[in-house]
């Protein structure tokens, strides 16, 4: 039996702003084994955002279960739920989302300085997640100083070492020209080879060529689900 990362039961989120309420997740599943490569795509506004914020547990939903690695999500206190985010999930944004007084080694390290890991440590594991993206000769740049498909691998390497159960990413590529775009594909590829399982978040067909599973979602609901390649 496959091991199960994510596994969300008749997910709702309704956003009430005022008066209006409305309902961006209606009645979602997903579930997402060990090793997994899925890309959901979907038009603007369809929910893939909100989808992908409650899976990172960003954000919370009104109404279902969701498992995490076998946590129960619903029923955990916002304290153990950062803790938890932090050494299981991998966040990658279209923003990166890198601090830009930090150098790029000094980013890499902030989620093992949330947990505690020794300074040594940190230094050694930020170095080889930074050189298994190809980034040695700029470790000491900042962010401003890189260019948008280095930040990306910067971002990708700070996402890995904490070793998360889970990588997710929204519109990595949206950002970054056809070359770079690739680059960064080629990198999640590699470790879904090694054994990361991976959601990421995209418009575009020859990003979601990439993957392994295509979920699509249409008006806050899934309406295909399918193995492809
Ligand atoms: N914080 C919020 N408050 C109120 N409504 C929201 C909020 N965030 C999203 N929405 C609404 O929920 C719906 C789903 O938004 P979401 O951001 O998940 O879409 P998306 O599929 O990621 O779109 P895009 O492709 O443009 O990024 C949209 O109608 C959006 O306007
Ligand atoms: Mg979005």
């Amino acid at each position: 039996m496959s091991e199960s990362v994510i596994s969300l039961k008749d997910c709702w989120k309704i956003y009430r702003t005022g008066e209006i309420e409305l309902t961006a997740l209606r009645e979602v599943y997903v579930e997402i084994n060990k090793g997994d490569f899925a890309v959901i795509m979907g038009p603007s506004g369809s929910g893939k955002s909100t989808l992908m914020n409650i899976i990172g547990c960003l954000d919370r939903m009104d109404r279902g279960e969701y498992l995490l690695n076998g946590s129960n999500i619903r029923q955990m206190r916002p304290n153990d739920l950062a803790l938890l985010r932090n050494q299981e999930i991998g966040f990658v944004f279209q923003s990166f989302n890198l601090l830009p007084k930090l150098d790029l080694i000094e980013n890499v390290e902030l989620p093992m300085i949330y947990a505690g890991i020794p300074r040594r440590e940190r230094n050694e594991r930020a170095m080889a997640a930074l050189e298994s993206v190809g980034l040695m000769p700029w470790i000491k740049h900042k962010p401003n100083e890189v260019s948008g498909g280095q930040k990306q691998r910067a971002a990708i390497a700070r996402s890995i070492v904490m070793k998360p159960a889970l990588l997710i990413a929204d519109e990595p590529t949206g950002n970054l020209d056809t070359k770079s775009s690739k680059e960064i594909m080629d990198i999640f590829t590699e470790l879904n080879r090694r054994g990361a399982t991976i959601i990421l978040i995209t418009h575009e067909d020859d990003i979601a060529a990439y993957a392994k599973r295509i979920i699509r979602i249409v008006d806050g609901r899934i309406t295909s689900d399918k193995a492809v390649g």
